[in-house]
């Protein structure tokens, strides 16, 4: 039997302490993520059920969202040993410049809403880690502020055409006159995806106060009390609006749109012109011809046509179909770093990243997104290693097969 002795303060104390006191409750919170699925988890915890919801959920019933999911997890890695990857180069161009890491943060949606910190928060991020930074049309922080917020971050402006293309001029010169570089105009809307959970949760931005949501303050008085503490949430370049999601959806969007819309839209753009939505090789084809930089293969996080074609899959045909005219993007379904490295062994410029800061930012505000950010730069960084792969641009179709469902 081993003699066993009191322990002595001095071995005790380096034991101890691993930042608690010296820890902001955020911070503490944050550090037991280690996957983008645990963030998940603590937003879903931090969040009234019908935020969470909104950002969790897809159109109808969900079959493309879980679909682009499982297409992820049945990509396979083809390593080799005996590589020297004591360094890794995790950069990759992008529209003509270099982004440290291979995703975009996407536009989304009334990200003031998740948290009060918002869109600031994550140009601030994209800002640090040197990638791209999307506002969405939909945003909750004007055009002018989230420039000002990350004056260093590259980025892109999120459009729909507007039923009234005046208004949508209007944004475009905004978005030139405060330093956006590219647009990224978004085709796969021609009218509101049903969003069933929100409907059943009666969403509405801002949010009402209905007996419903008064019951939720009392298990979310955090989120609220930022809620009706900070500037008020609403839609930065649709000022005054307040309703359901689907009755401003439809507002905004206008099912008449066509091709001659890039045309007109191209002629007023003089930089990188992004067309994303793209869920067939034709339509690739297509704006590639009529102008576009760059495409990317989604389909809105699966929350527009349900039962969509799955863009890991598409990718391939996607590719073959432009060859080379135009930079191929990939979003949906995204929770990894492997995924994104699948996307782009298969032949993706990048991808672009939606829930995965969302939860993040759900979770933490900018810390949270900061966590998410570093989270996938590590899986991006160690996968790269484990592969023997010594820089993203070295990823080829032969890293990566597709099991067979
Ligand atoms: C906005 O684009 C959304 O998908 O909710």
């Amino acid at each position: 039997m081993p003699q066993r002795q009191l322990p002595r303060w001095s071995e005790l104390r380096p034991l101890i302490g691993t930042g608690l006191g010296t820890r902001s409750p955020v911070e503490r919170r944050l550090s037991a993520a280690h996957e983008i699925a645990d963030l998940r988890a603590i937003a879903r915890r931090r969040v009234p059920r019908a935020v969470f919801d909104y950002t969790e959920g897809a159109a109808e019933q969900e079959i493309t969202l879980r679909r682009a999911r499982e297409a992820f997890r049945r990509a396979e890695f083809r390593p080799r040993a005996l590589q020297d990857v004591s360094k890794v180069d995790t950069s990759r161009e992008m529209l003509g410049s270099r982004s440290d890491l291979p995703f975009v943060f996407a536009p989304t949606g009334f990200t003031r809403m998740m948290h009060h910190e918002g869109e600031r928060a994550v140009v601030r991020v994209a800002e640090r880690f040197g990638v791209p930074f999307g506002l969405s049309t939909m945003a909750t922080t004007s055009i002018e502020d989230a420039a000002a917020a990350g004056p260093q971050a590259r980025k892109w402006f999120q459009l729909y055409v507007w039923k009234d293309r005046g208004a949508g001029a209007e944004l475009v010169s905004r978005a030139a006159e405060s330093g956006f570089e590219a647009l990224i105009l978004t085709v796969d809307t021609a009218v509101a995806g049903a969003r069933l959970r929100d409907a059943r949760h009666g969403l509405t931005i801002p949010p009402s106060l209905t007996p419903r949501t008064i019951a939720d303050a009392a298990l979310h008085p955090a989120w609220w009390f930022n809620l009706l503490t900070t500037e008020p949430l609403r839609y930065a370049t649709l000022a005054g609006w307040h309703g359901t999601l689907a009755d401003m959806v439809n507002k905004m969007f206008d099912p008449s749109v066509t091709i001659d819309d890039l045309a007109w839209l191209r002629s007023m753009w003089p930089g990188p012109l992004i067309v994303k939505g793209i869920q067939n090789e034709q339509d690739a084809r297509l704006v590639a011809d009529h102008g576009a930089d760059a495409v990317v293969v989604s389909c809105h996080g699966g929350r527009q046509l349900d039962r969509a074609p799955v863009p890991l899959e598409l990718l391939p045909a996607v590719l073959d179909a432009v060859g080379g005219d135009a930079e191929v993007y990939l979003d949906t379904g995204i929770l990894t770093g492997a995924d994104i490295l699948a996307a782009v062994a298969m032949g993706a410029r990048g991808c672009l990243i939606g829930r995965a800061f969302l939860y993040g930012l759900m979770a933490g505000g900018e810390r949270g997104v900061e966590r998410a950010a570093r989270i996938l730069r590590a899986e991006i960084t160690r996968t790269l290693q484990l592969m023997g792969v010594r820089a993203v641009d070295e990823l080829t179709p032969g890293h990566v097969r597709l099991r067979q469902a």
